[in-house]
Protein backbone atom coordinates (compact mmCIF):
# COMPACT_ATOMS: atom_id res chain seq x y z
CA UNK A 1 0.00 0.00 0.00
CA UNK A 2 2.93 2.18 1.04
CA UNK A 3 4.24 1.32 -2.20
CA UNK A 4 1.38 2.31 -4.15
CA UNK A 5 1.23 5.83 -2.74
CA UNK A 6 4.58 6.25 -3.03
CA UNK A 7 4.26 5.59 -6.92
CA UNK A 8 1.27 7.82 -7.35
CA UNK A 9 3.61 10.37 -5.41
CA UNK A 10 6.44 9.93 -8.35
CA UNK A 11 4.11 9.92 -11.32
CA UNK A 12 2.32 13.12 -10.58
CA UNK A 13 5.32 14.86 -9.17
CA UNK A 14 6.76 18.18 -11.63
CA UNK A 15 9.92 16.61 -12.16
CA UNK A 16 12.15 19.71 -11.85
CA UNK A 17 15.62 18.90 -10.40
CA UNK A 18 16.82 20.65 -7.36
CA UNK A 19 18.86 22.62 -10.02
CA UNK A 20 15.99 23.70 -11.49
CA UNK A 21 14.43 25.20 -8.59
CA UNK A 22 15.81 28.43 -6.21
CA UNK A 23 14.76 31.13 -4.18
CA UNK A 24 17.20 33.82 -5.25
CA UNK A 25 16.97 36.52 -7.73
CA UNK A 26 17.27 34.12 -11.34
CA UNK A 27 16.79 36.13 -14.77
CA UNK A 28 14.17 34.18 -16.99
CA UNK A 29 13.17 31.95 -14.11
CA UNK A 30 9.27 31.91 -13.47
CA UNK A 31 7.34 32.51 -10.28
CA UNK A 32 3.43 32.03 -9.52
CA UNK A 33 2.73 35.69 -8.60
CA UNK A 34 -0.65 34.23 -7.14
CA UNK A 35 1.14 32.36 -4.96
CA UNK A 36 2.03 36.17 -2.77
CA UNK A 37 -0.23 38.37 -4.71
CA UNK A 38 -0.80 41.58 -2.44
CA UNK A 39 2.09 41.00 0.02
CA UNK A 40 4.77 40.30 -2.75
CA UNK A 41 6.93 42.69 -0.56
CA UNK A 42 7.13 39.90 1.85
CA UNK A 43 9.63 37.87 -0.16
CA UNK A 44 11.31 41.07 -1.84
CA UNK A 45 13.37 43.50 -0.78
CA UNK A 46 11.47 46.86 -2.34
CA UNK A 47 10.27 48.91 1.08
CA UNK A 48 11.86 49.48 4.83
CA UNK A 49 9.44 47.56 7.25
CA UNK A 50 9.84 47.00 11.14
CA UNK A 51 10.35 42.98 11.17
CA UNK A 52 13.46 42.79 13.99
CA UNK A 53 13.78 38.88 13.36
CA UNK A 54 15.65 39.10 10.37
CA UNK A 55 18.70 40.56 11.88
CA UNK A 56 21.11 37.86 11.60
CA UNK A 57 20.57 37.12 8.11
CA UNK A 58 21.88 38.72 5.56
CA UNK A 59 19.25 40.84 3.24
CA UNK A 60 18.57 39.66 -0.07
CA UNK A 61 16.55 41.46 -2.45
CA UNK A 62 14.47 38.55 -3.96
CA UNK A 63 13.32 35.27 -1.70
CA UNK A 64 10.38 34.21 -3.80
CA UNK A 65 10.26 30.69 -5.29
CA UNK A 66 11.26 30.17 -8.40
CA UNK A 67 12.09 27.74 -10.95
CA UNK A 68 14.19 27.63 -14.22
CA UNK A 69 11.71 27.23 -17.08
CA UNK A 70 13.59 28.42 -20.47
CA UNK A 71 16.90 26.69 -22.00
CA UNK A 72 19.41 29.37 -23.31
CA UNK A 73 18.66 32.69 -22.69
CA UNK A 74 20.46 35.30 -23.18
CA UNK A 75 21.40 38.09 -21.28
CA UNK A 76 22.51 41.59 -21.07
CA UNK A 77 23.83 42.79 -17.46
CA UNK A 78 25.05 46.62 -17.04
CA UNK A 79 26.64 47.67 -13.96
CA UNK A 80 25.14 50.35 -12.33
CA UNK A 81 26.54 54.07 -10.62
CA UNK A 82 29.16 54.79 -8.43
CA UNK A 83 27.41 57.77 -7.23
CA UNK A 84 24.15 58.13 -5.70
CA UNK A 85 21.42 59.52 -7.28
CA UNK A 86 18.91 62.07 -5.52
CA UNK A 87 15.42 62.89 -6.79
CA UNK A 88 12.43 64.17 -6.22
CA UNK A 89 8.99 63.40 -7.23
CA UNK A 90 5.30 65.04 -6.98
CA UNK A 91 2.34 62.60 -6.14
CA UNK A 92 -1.09 64.49 -6.15
CA UNK A 93 -2.37 61.55 -3.75
CA UNK A 94 -1.18 58.72 -1.45
CA UNK A 95 -2.56 56.42 -4.15
CA UNK A 96 -0.03 58.21 -6.78
CA UNK A 97 2.86 58.17 -4.05
CA UNK A 98 2.14 54.38 -4.22
CA UNK A 99 2.23 54.36 -8.19
CA UNK A 100 5.72 56.33 -7.88
CA UNK A 101 6.94 53.85 -5.64
CA UNK A 102 6.68 50.94 -7.68
CA UNK A 103 7.10 52.90 -11.27
CA UNK A 104 9.86 50.57 -11.79
CA UNK A 105 8.02 47.48 -11.52
CA UNK A 106 5.82 46.09 -13.85
CA UNK A 107 4.14 42.71 -14.22
CA UNK A 108 2.31 42.05 -17.47
CA UNK A 109 -1.47 42.16 -17.34
CA UNK A 110 -1.74 44.61 -14.20
CA UNK A 111 -1.30 48.48 -14.57
CA UNK A 112 -1.09 48.56 -10.61
CA UNK A 113 2.13 46.70 -9.44
CA UNK A 114 1.87 47.83 -6.19
CA UNK A 115 -0.76 46.02 -5.31
CA UNK A 116 0.43 42.95 -5.68
CA UNK A 117 3.88 44.46 -3.49
CA UNK A 118 1.12 45.57 -0.67
CA UNK A 119 -2.51 44.99 -1.63
CA UNK A 120 -2.97 42.72 1.61
CA UNK A 121 -1.28 45.58 4.11
CA UNK A 122 -3.26 47.24 6.40
CA UNK A 123 -2.82 51.07 5.72
CA UNK A 124 -1.27 51.98 8.69
CA UNK A 125 1.67 48.98 8.09
CA UNK A 126 1.91 51.12 4.82
CA UNK A 127 2.45 54.06 6.13
CA UNK A 128 5.27 52.85 8.23
CA UNK A 129 6.58 51.81 5.95
CA UNK A 130 7.20 55.16 3.98
CA UNK A 131 8.08 56.38 7.55
CA UNK A 132 4.53 58.54 7.71
CA UNK A 133 2.72 58.53 11.22
CA UNK A 134 -0.93 57.39 11.15
CA UNK A 135 -3.36 59.99 10.31
CA UNK A 136 -6.37 60.16 11.58
CA UNK A 137 -7.89 62.61 9.26
CA UNK A 138 -6.21 61.66 6.30
CA UNK A 139 -6.71 64.07 3.72
CA UNK A 140 -4.89 63.21 0.16
CA UNK A 141 -2.94 66.01 -0.66
CA UNK A 142 -0.23 65.59 -1.44
CA UNK A 143 3.07 64.39 -1.16
CA UNK A 144 6.66 64.43 -2.48
CA UNK A 145 8.64 61.59 -2.54
CA UNK A 146 12.40 61.96 -2.15
CA UNK A 147 14.79 59.27 -3.18
CA UNK A 148 18.18 58.82 -3.40
CA UNK A 149 19.21 55.60 -4.67
CA UNK A 150 22.59 53.71 -5.99
CA UNK A 151 22.32 51.21 -8.60
CA UNK A 152 24.34 48.28 -8.50
CA UNK A 153 23.10 46.56 -11.62
CA UNK A 154 20.76 45.74 -14.26
CA UNK A 155 19.79 42.68 -15.41
CA UNK A 156 17.42 42.14 -18.60
CA UNK A 157 16.88 39.00 -21.43
CA UNK A 158 18.43 40.32 -24.37
CA UNK A 159 16.62 38.29 -26.97
CA UNK A 160 13.62 35.53 -26.68
CA UNK A 161 14.30 34.14 -29.87
CA UNK A 162 16.24 31.31 -28.53
CA UNK A 163 14.14 30.67 -25.76
CA UNK A 164 12.63 27.23 -25.39
CA UNK A 165 11.07 25.91 -22.75
CA UNK A 166 12.91 22.94 -20.82
CA UNK A 167 12.41 19.48 -21.46
CA UNK A 168 10.42 19.06 -17.91
CA UNK A 169 7.96 21.52 -19.07
CA UNK A 170 7.59 20.75 -22.68
CA UNK A 171 5.86 17.37 -20.91
CA UNK A 172 3.35 19.30 -18.79
CA UNK A 173 2.83 21.55 -22.10
CA UNK A 174 2.05 18.53 -24.10
CA UNK A 175 -0.77 17.30 -21.71
CA UNK A 176 -2.17 20.66 -21.12
CA UNK A 177 -5.43 21.15 -22.28
CA UNK A 178 -5.99 25.27 -22.95
CA UNK A 179 -9.55 25.16 -22.79
CA UNK A 180 -9.71 23.50 -19.71
CA UNK A 181 -9.15 26.75 -17.19
CA UNK A 182 -8.86 24.31 -14.18
CA UNK A 183 -6.09 22.63 -16.12
CA UNK A 184 -4.25 25.87 -17.03
CA UNK A 185 -4.65 27.49 -12.95
CA UNK A 186 -3.33 23.88 -12.19
CA UNK A 187 -0.25 24.39 -14.41
CA UNK A 188 0.50 28.03 -13.24
CA UNK A 189 0.59 26.99 -10.07
CA UNK A 190 2.90 24.43 -10.52
CA UNK A 191 5.09 25.97 -13.32
CA UNK A 192 4.06 29.67 -12.77
CA UNK A 193 2.12 32.71 -14.18
CA UNK A 194 4.99 35.24 -14.72
CA UNK A 195 9.25 34.85 -16.24
CA UNK A 196 11.51 37.63 -14.63
CA UNK A 197 12.39 39.46 -17.90
CA UNK A 198 14.35 42.22 -16.00
CA UNK A 199 15.79 43.44 -12.73
CA UNK A 200 17.62 46.25 -11.10
CA UNK A 201 19.77 45.74 -7.58
CA UNK A 202 21.39 48.29 -5.57
CA UNK A 203 19.63 50.50 -2.75
CA UNK A 204 18.23 53.23 -1.74
CA UNK A 205 16.80 55.80 0.65
CA UNK A 206 14.00 57.63 1.12
CA UNK A 207 11.78 60.17 2.34
CA UNK A 208 8.21 61.40 2.25
CA UNK A 209 6.88 64.56 2.69
CA UNK A 210 3.25 65.63 2.97
CA UNK A 211 2.63 68.94 1.88
CA UNK A 212 -0.09 71.93 1.91
CA UNK A 213 -1.59 72.38 -1.01
CA UNK A 214 -0.58 76.00 -1.64
CA UNK A 215 3.31 74.64 -0.80
CA UNK A 216 3.02 71.86 -3.47
CA UNK A 217 1.97 73.98 -6.34
CA UNK A 218 4.81 76.30 -5.48
CA UNK A 219 7.28 73.51 -5.34
CA UNK A 220 5.68 72.04 -8.91
CA UNK A 221 6.19 75.69 -10.47
CA UNK A 222 9.54 75.56 -9.24
CA UNK A 223 10.30 72.33 -10.61
CA UNK A 224 9.19 72.85 -13.93
CA UNK A 225 10.61 76.32 -14.37
CA UNK A 226 14.40 74.75 -13.21
CA UNK A 227 13.63 72.37 -15.76
CA UNK A 228 13.11 74.57 -18.58
CA UNK A 229 15.43 76.78 -17.90
CA UNK A 230 18.27 74.32 -16.95
CA UNK A 231 19.47 76.90 -14.54
CA UNK A 232 22.17 76.26 -11.77
CA UNK A 233 20.44 78.31 -9.38
CA UNK A 234 19.39 76.02 -6.51
CA UNK A 235 16.97 77.08 -3.88
CA UNK A 236 15.32 74.11 -3.64
CA UNK A 237 15.18 74.29 -0.29
CA UNK A 238 13.00 77.03 0.50
CA UNK A 239 10.45 74.74 -0.63
CA UNK A 240 10.93 72.29 2.14
CA UNK A 241 10.64 74.56 4.85
CA UNK A 242 8.01 73.89 7.39
CA UNK A 243 5.84 76.90 6.49
CA UNK A 244 5.01 74.22 3.58
CA UNK A 245 4.72 71.27 5.02
CA UNK A 246 2.10 69.19 7.01
CA UNK A 247 4.40 66.39 8.13
CA UNK A 248 7.64 65.12 7.63
CA UNK A 249 8.21 61.35 7.72
CA UNK A 250 10.97 59.69 8.94
CA UNK A 251 13.67 58.57 6.65
CA UNK A 252 13.85 55.13 5.15
CA UNK A 253 16.29 52.50 3.49
CA UNK A 254 14.79 50.18 0.79
CA UNK A 255 17.14 47.06 2.28
CA UNK A 256 15.66 47.88 5.59
CA UNK A 257 18.58 48.12 7.32
CA UNK A 258 18.32 49.88 10.70
CA UNK A 259 22.12 50.74 11.29
CA UNK A 260 21.88 53.04 8.42
CA UNK A 261 18.21 54.55 8.89
CA UNK A 262 19.45 55.47 12.62
CA UNK A 263 22.55 56.82 10.88
CA UNK A 264 20.23 59.20 8.72
CA UNK A 265 18.20 60.04 11.67
CA UNK A 266 21.74 61.01 13.73
CA UNK A 267 23.39 63.16 11.00
CA UNK A 268 20.92 64.24 8.39
CA UNK A 269 19.26 67.07 10.86
CA UNK A 270 17.92 69.73 9.53
CA UNK A 271 17.76 72.85 11.90
CA UNK A 272 15.28 74.90 8.98
CA UNK A 273 12.52 72.93 10.18
CA UNK A 274 10.72 74.16 13.12
CA UNK A 275 11.78 71.06 15.46
CA UNK A 276 15.27 70.13 13.43
CA UNK A 277 14.27 67.12 11.47
CA UNK A 278 16.54 64.68 9.54
CA UNK A 279 15.73 65.31 6.34
CA UNK A 280 17.05 64.08 2.78
CA UNK A 281 17.95 67.93 1.14
CA UNK A 282 21.19 67.64 3.34
CA UNK A 283 22.51 65.42 1.67
CA UNK A 284 21.75 67.92 -1.35
CA UNK A 285 23.98 70.46 0.04
CA UNK A 286 26.63 68.60 2.17
CA UNK A 287 28.91 66.02 -0.39
CA UNK A 288 30.97 64.55 2.85
CA UNK A 289 27.70 63.44 4.29
CA UNK A 290 26.90 62.26 0.36
CA UNK A 291 30.02 60.32 0.62
CA UNK A 292 29.43 58.78 3.70
CA UNK A 293 26.10 57.52 2.43
CA UNK A 294 27.54 56.27 -0.86
CA UNK A 295 29.21 53.76 1.24
CA UNK A 296 26.41 52.68 3.02
CA UNK A 297 24.60 52.03 -0.29
CA UNK A 298 24.73 48.13 -0.91
CA UNK A 299 23.59 45.95 -2.88
CA UNK A 300 20.41 44.30 -0.87
CA UNK A 301 17.59 45.64 -2.67
CA UNK A 302 15.42 45.65 -5.41
CA UNK A 303 14.97 48.53 -7.51
CA UNK A 304 13.01 47.36 -10.11
CA UNK A 305 11.66 44.14 -11.85
CA UNK A 306 9.42 43.28 -14.77
CA UNK A 307 7.47 40.13 -14.61
CA UNK A 308 6.16 38.93 -18.27
CA UNK A 309 3.82 36.50 -18.70
CA UNK A 310 5.10 32.73 -19.85
CA UNK A 311 3.33 33.33 -22.88
CA UNK A 312 6.63 32.82 -25.00
CA UNK A 313 6.71 29.42 -22.95
CA UNK A 314 4.51 27.70 -25.86
CA UNK A 315 4.90 27.23 -29.57
CA UNK A 316 1.65 27.16 -29.92
CA UNK A 317 0.69 30.54 -30.59
CA UNK A 318 -3.41 29.47 -29.76
CA UNK A 319 -2.07 28.22 -26.57
CA UNK A 320 0.13 31.02 -25.59
CA UNK A 321 -3.00 33.01 -25.90
CA UNK A 322 -4.97 31.49 -24.03
CA UNK A 323 -2.69 31.22 -21.30
CA UNK A 324 -1.92 34.94 -20.84
CA UNK A 325 -5.64 35.15 -21.30
CA UNK A 326 -6.09 33.36 -18.10
CA UNK A 327 -3.34 34.86 -16.19
CA UNK A 328 -4.23 38.38 -17.27
CA UNK A 329 -8.17 37.72 -16.29
CA UNK A 330 -7.33 36.12 -12.95
CA UNK A 331 -4.93 39.30 -12.38
CA UNK A 332 -7.90 41.69 -13.08
CA UNK A 333 -9.71 39.61 -10.14
CA UNK A 334 -6.98 39.81 -7.77
CA UNK A 335 -6.61 43.52 -8.44
CA UNK A 336 -9.82 44.15 -7.74
CA UNK A 337 -9.84 42.73 -4.42
CA UNK A 338 -6.74 43.73 -3.00
C1 LIG B 1 -10.48 20.28 -23.01
O1 LIG B 1 -11.27 20.97 -22.04
C2 LIG B 1 -12.55 21.34 -22.51
C3 LIG B 1 -13.24 22.18 -21.44
O2 LIG B 1 -13.17 21.57 -20.18
C4 LIG B 1 -13.35 20.08 -22.87
O3 LIG B 1 -14.62 20.45 -23.36
C5 LIG B 1 -12.57 19.29 -23.93
O4 LIG B 1 -13.22 18.08 -24.20
C6 LIG B 1 -11.15 19.02 -23.47
N1 LIG B 1 -10.39 18.44 -24.56
C7 LIG B 1 -9.70 17.29 -24.43
C8 LIG B 1 -8.97 16.84 -25.64
O5 LIG B 1 -9.67 16.68 -23.37
C1 LIG C 1 23.74 47.56 7.37
O1 LIG C 1 24.58 48.53 6.77
C2 LIG C 1 25.85 48.65 7.35
C3 LIG C 1 26.54 49.84 6.69
O2 LIG C 1 26.58 49.71 5.29
C4 LIG C 1 26.60 47.35 7.18
O3 LIG C 1 27.88 47.44 7.77
C5 LIG C 1 25.81 46.22 7.83
O4 LIG C 1 26.42 44.99 7.58
C6 LIG C 1 24.38 46.19 7.27
N1 LIG C 1 23.58 45.25 8.06
C7 LIG C 1 22.94 44.22 7.49
C8 LIG C 1 22.13 43.37 8.41
O5 LIG C 1 23.01 44.00 6.31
Amino acid sequence: MLLLVFVVLVKSCLCYSDDDLGYGLSIGNSIDVFANYGDLSQVTQVVSSDYEDEVSEPIEPFREKNIRVFDSIVVRETSGDKQVDMNIQLCETFEDLLKTYFQNFHIEGTDIAWKAFLGDWVPDEILRSFGMDYDSTPDNCCFVLVKISKTHKSVEIESLKKMKAKVYVQRAIDRLNVTDSTAVRRFMKSYGTHYIDSYVTGNFIYQVFKYKRSGYNLLRSYIKLRERRRSNSDNIRFYFSSYFLKQVGDIRIASGNKSVENWARDNLKDSQYLFSRPSLLRLHYNPVLAVKLNHMLDNEALLGLSLKTLKPLFKDEYMGEKFSEIVENDLKLWEVNA
